[in-house]
């Protein structure tokens, strides 16, 4: 199942807005090649890329965060870092599954499957409506391209 953007997730912020939008997609490729029978490579590579793609995203709004002086800063930056931390460590399953000869998705146990199928979406969602949207009031006394 995909996850497709609502405008009840946006924050008012155009860059803030593209970069969740850009992490469910992320998140939905994830699901995919979890969900299909694929070199664990694939899958691998799809870790990789919502690695990156989560710390960039991080990086970009606690610098819009600053801009903004909220005062919950050093609360949210220590709650990105928890998020990257649960990342590693939900999909340290696919990075142990190394020395099997030419994995695929099949080989990760089904109960480890069941589990990361899902708690992506709700790993990145919980956040944007609990604590990004929190900065919704104050993105609201600024232009949407407010990026400082
Ligand atoms: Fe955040
Ligand atoms: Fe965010």
């Amino acid at each position: 199942m995909t996850i497709a953007w609502s405008e009840a997730w946006s924050v008012g912020n155009d860059l803030i807005d593209a970069d969740h939008r850009h992490l469910l997609t992320l998140i939905n490729i994830f699901e995919k090649v979890l969900s299909t029978d694929r070199p664990l490579t694939d899958l691998r590579a799809a870790v990789d890329a919502l690695f990156d793609y989560t710390q960039g995203h991080f990086a970009r709004e606690e610098h819009i965060m600053l801009g903004l002086q909220y005062a919950k800063y050093d609360h949210h930056k220590h709650a990105h870092g928890e998020l990257i931390e649960q990342l590693k460590q939900a999909t340290q399953p696919i990075r142990d599954l190394g020395d099997v000869m030419s994995p695929s998705t099949a080989d990760l146990p089904r109960e480890i499957r069941d589990s990361l199928s899902g708690l992506l979406r709700h790993w990145i969602l919980d956040h944007i409506l609990k604590e990004d949207m929190q900065l919704k009031p104050l993105l609201a006394k600024r232009p949407g391209n407010f990026a400082p």
